[in-house]
């Protein structure tokens, strides 16, 4: 049987392990301090303070103000607060229309859907081959009847970063909002809501080794939304509900221990990723999706030809890596992100995601590196 050791971890886009000093800061808040935060007794102010001191580490990892920040259960209902929050306050006479983009992930698209199905009109740009947001296409079809327009920063399964802030632009010249779902590149790159001008951020613990089940979103303070979870007014009205103490206190942790790591990890992952990515594109007729793009440091999206995914997942055994995005691994179809991205199901089923993280070292990516090769050549000879 394996043991936890024995396991070479290369799923971080998928969720990551929580860093030891964040379990550590979190641990008193699951026992010793486990008052409710709204209570007004002294154990109740003390759990309240340590809140009020993590939504100012999170509002300073993305430059923003604490009175920003608004605490959820992740990103996905993040995403369903911001977006149905946003058309809630909306005029849909003057704005019926919403735009995304087709390489999203399902938390947006099918919010989108849904979005739809009640009346709203939305459009799901296409990308180029790198992956990219085709901007001319944008321009052709944003207009005044625009409420909101939503792009990923980055993607969860390629790693291709979009040019936001040129975005925001376009859209705020026709007065639409501008949302981005920045699951993937908080915590990772740098991200500065003012630097961006974003209207929306959403950002979720566990992509960056906070725990599952705690993540947020920032809101410019002049942007009205109805909040999409009605209760005893925690969040300051915008996002009712018991607050999730630890999880906050542990995301606030991890946006500290970011802030200061940053670019110690950038460079640290960069150069195991590049050195695994190399060496796989060594095997013929290898490539990575998305490759000419601007891309995240941590992931490489490589397509084996002629090889499917789910075979090589299989014999890797003990090296945990991906086909698409953790919420399709079970569906039989290919990535929708490659297949817009203009590959053929063959090649996108064919297609493997690997995602560092920190705790990665040379010596585990250099035997998957091994191995990898040994299981292609086996399959080829
Ligand atoms: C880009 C992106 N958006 C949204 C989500 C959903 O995040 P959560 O698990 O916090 O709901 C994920 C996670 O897979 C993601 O990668």
């Amino acid at each position: 049987m394996l043991i936890n050791k024995d396991y070479i971890y290369l799923d971080n886009a998928a969720t990551t392990r929580i860093d030891d000093n964040v379990l550590k800061e979190m641990i008193p808040f699951m026992s010793e301090f486990y008052a409710n935060s709204s209570s007004s007794h002294l154990m109740g102010k003390k759990v309240k303070n340590e809140i009020v001191n993590a939504r100012e580490l999170v509002a300073n990892l993305l430059n923003a103000d604490a009175s920003e920040i608004v605490f959820t259960s992740g990103a996905t209902e993040s995403i369903n607060a911001v977006l149905k929050g946003i058309v809630a306050n909306s005029d849909k006479t003057t704005k019926p229309q919403i735009i995304t983009v087709a390489t999203e992930h399902s938390a947006i698209l099918n919010t989108c859907k849904y979005l739809e199905e009640i009346g709203f009109e939305v459009i799901y740009l296409p990308v180029l081959q790198s992956g990219i947001l085709d901007i001319a296409n944008l321009k052709n079809v944003i207009s005044e009847r625009t409420l909101v327009l939503s792009v990923m920063l980055a993607n969860n399964e390629t790693g291709v970063i979009q040019n936001i802030k040129e975005i925001t632009k376009i859209a705020h010249q026709f007065e639409a909002l501008m949302m981005t779902d920045a699951t993937q590149a908080v915590g990772k790159i740098p991200v500065d809501v003012k630097d961006l001008d974003i209207d929306f951020l959403i950002f979720s613990g566990h992509k960056f080794h906070a725990p599952k089940g705690i993540g947020g979103f920032y809101y410019k303070q002049e942007n009205k939304f109805v909040p999409l979870i009605h209760g005893g007014g925690q969040e300051n009205n915008r996002r009712s509900g018991t607050s999730n103490t630890s999880g906050i206190v542990g995301i606030g942790k991890c946006a500290e221990i970011s802030l200061n790591q940053l670019d110690q990890d950038i460079e640290y992952i960069k150069k195991l990723r590049d050195r695994l990515e190399q060496e796989l594109l060594l095997i013929e007729g290898t490539f990575v999706n998305g490759h000419s793009a601007e891309r995240l440091h941590n992931i490489t999206n490589i397509c084996f030809p002629n090889i499917e995914a789910d075979f090589l997942i299989g014999m890797l055994r003990n090296i945990c890596v991906s086909n698409g995005s953790a919420c399709h691994s079970e569906l039989i179809e290919p990535s929708h992100v490659l297949i817009e991205m203009g590959l053929s199901s063959e090649d996108a089923f064919s297609s493997i995601r690997f995602s560092l993280s920190k705790y990665n070292t040379q010596e585990k990516i250099d035997y998957t590196i091994s191995k990898v090769k040994e299981i292609v050549n086996n399959f080829q000879t």
